[in-house]
């Protein structure tokens, strides 16, 4: 058989899904520790490492760096940093992902200066970086911006306190590698509390360095001698997207599945509001039971950072609302712009308004299979998962936007017992 140079995904409504599903590591987790790898020189293992592009790419950005990596194993990955490093990353890896920007950090504090790209990512509109050179900057650091790249420099990084005015994940995560090695101690106020930064926490204090306050909003981290940090062996942090996809997926299909190793704990907003909305979730010993048998009920949804609903769940809930009696709303209050893909839903059918950053969505009778085209990772995922509920053949177009942060979204939907191929 011909292999399609655009594949796509073909989605039908069929059976209620049953069985169980495996939750890979996160995809905005294992791609922050892959850069911390240029903290020390040694052996890095990663298990639970996603099969996605997106930790394709961040190898090869690593390895144009001097990182090299090796599989182990299907999820084992090992990346070495042999002390052979080049703090610059190469013009011509243009770079697609909004992960590149944490190179940043490490760079700066372990070898004094870092040339990157200016970072890619999902087009939510404007993704500003102020935040992070700003935090830099107060760092000791000079930054020079140019249209190309971001260069920065400092012979030694320096503690001290440092206010977010949002609770950045990205901003968090950069200024607390820099922070590992700088002289004295630094302070971060409003930090981003999710468990993808708890889990680089994590990671670093098994590398040697001191942090207090994991998973609070203030993270103290006394900088410790540069180049003393060691390798380590890390198991990625489940994805709690990627949980939330499948039981998205069962709340529109119906049916009873089991997905294993979804972090109940880190998920708790998430569940309260798909029990609202007529979801039935049991934890389990490692992971929950999902129950879905009747028509969803609306809700109203307000996006916030963790430990709120995330706003990677909200195309996920625009699906569901999509199919649920009564009228409900998704407010946005991360991305402005985050509602491209509204355009794809109404393709299938749905009558979704947007005020300002605001969706209502209106219950229609049913969805209609259409081509849809995907404009980002967690959107694509949702209107997969609106294919399941829709009648007739939903095409899914642009699937590449879904491999960088799926793992096989196809295989496990269809282990699932759902009509779903990837052509
Ligand atoms: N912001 C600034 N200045 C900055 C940094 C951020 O104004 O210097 C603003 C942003 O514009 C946004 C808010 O702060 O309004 C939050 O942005 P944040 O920095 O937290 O997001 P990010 O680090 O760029 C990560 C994830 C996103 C996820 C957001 C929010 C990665 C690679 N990306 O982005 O994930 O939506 O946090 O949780 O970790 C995805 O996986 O599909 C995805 C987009």
């Amino acid at each position: 058989m011909v292999k399609n140079e655009f594949p796509r995904i073909i989605v039908r409504r069929g059976a209620p899904l049953s069985g169980s599903v495996q939750v890979p590591g996160a995809k905005n987790s294992v791609l922050k520790l892959m850069a911390a790898t240029l903290l020390a020189e040694g052996d890095f293992v990663f298990t639970n490492v996603p099969s996605i592009t997106d930790v394709h790419k961040m190898a090869e950005t690593l390895s144009a760096l001097g990182v090299s990596s090796e599989w182990l194993g299907p999820h084992e990955l090992k990346l070495t940093n042999s002390g052979n490093i080049t703090p610059e990353v190469p013009f011509e890896r243009l770079d697609k992902m909004r992960a590149s920007i944490n190179v940043l950090g490490p760079l700066l504090s372990h070898y004094g200066s870092a040339r990157i790209n200016w970072p890619g990512g999902d087009d939510f509109g404007g993704r500003p970086i102020d935040l992070h050179i700003a935090g830099l900057q107060k760092m000791g650091a000079t930054v020079e911006e140019s249209l190309y790249d971001i260069f920065a420099f400092a012979d030694r990084l320096k503690g001290t306190n440092i206010e977010l005015a949002l609770p950045s994940v990205g901003a968090t995560e950069n200024l607390l590698t820099a922070a590992v090695y700088a002289r004295g101690v630094t302070v971060i106020d409003n930090a981003a509390r999710e468990p993808e930064v708890q889990d680089l926490c994590n990671m670093l204090v098994a590398m040697g360095a001191d942090i207090e306050g994991i998973g609070t909003s203030r993270l103290v981290i006394h900088g410790c001698e540069r180049g003393s940090l060691s390798g380590t062996r890390h198991s990625v942090v489940a994805d709690r997207v990627q949980a939330a996809t499948y039981m998205a997926a069962v709340a529109v299909a119906g049916g009873d599945i089991t997905v294993r190793s979804a972090r109940t704990e880190h998920m708790e907003a998430l569940f309260n509001l798909y029990a609202r909305m007529g979801v039935a979730i049991t934890p389990q010993r490692d992971g929950v039971r999902v129950t879905s048998h009747e028509r969803l009920r609306a809700v109203d949804v307000i996006t916030e950072p963790y430990p709120g609903i995330a706003t990677d769940y909200k195309p996920l809930l625009v699906a569901m609302l999509c199919v649920s009696r009564g009228e409900g709303t998704v407010t946005e209050t991360l991305f402005p712009g985050r509602f491209k893909y509204i355009e794809e839903f109404r393709r299938l059918g749905a009558s979704i308004a947007i005020y300002g950053n605001k969706a209502l969505v209106r219950p229609v009778y049913e969805l209609i299979g259409n081509d849809v085209h995907v404009p980002d990772i967690r959107a694509g995922a949702a209107l997969v998962v609106a294919g399941l509920a829709a009648s007739g053949e939903t095409v899914v177009h642009n699937i590449h936007h879904i491999d960088r942060g799926y793992d096989d979204l196809v295989g496990k939907l269809s282990g699932l017992g759902a009509d779903v191929i990837r052509a």
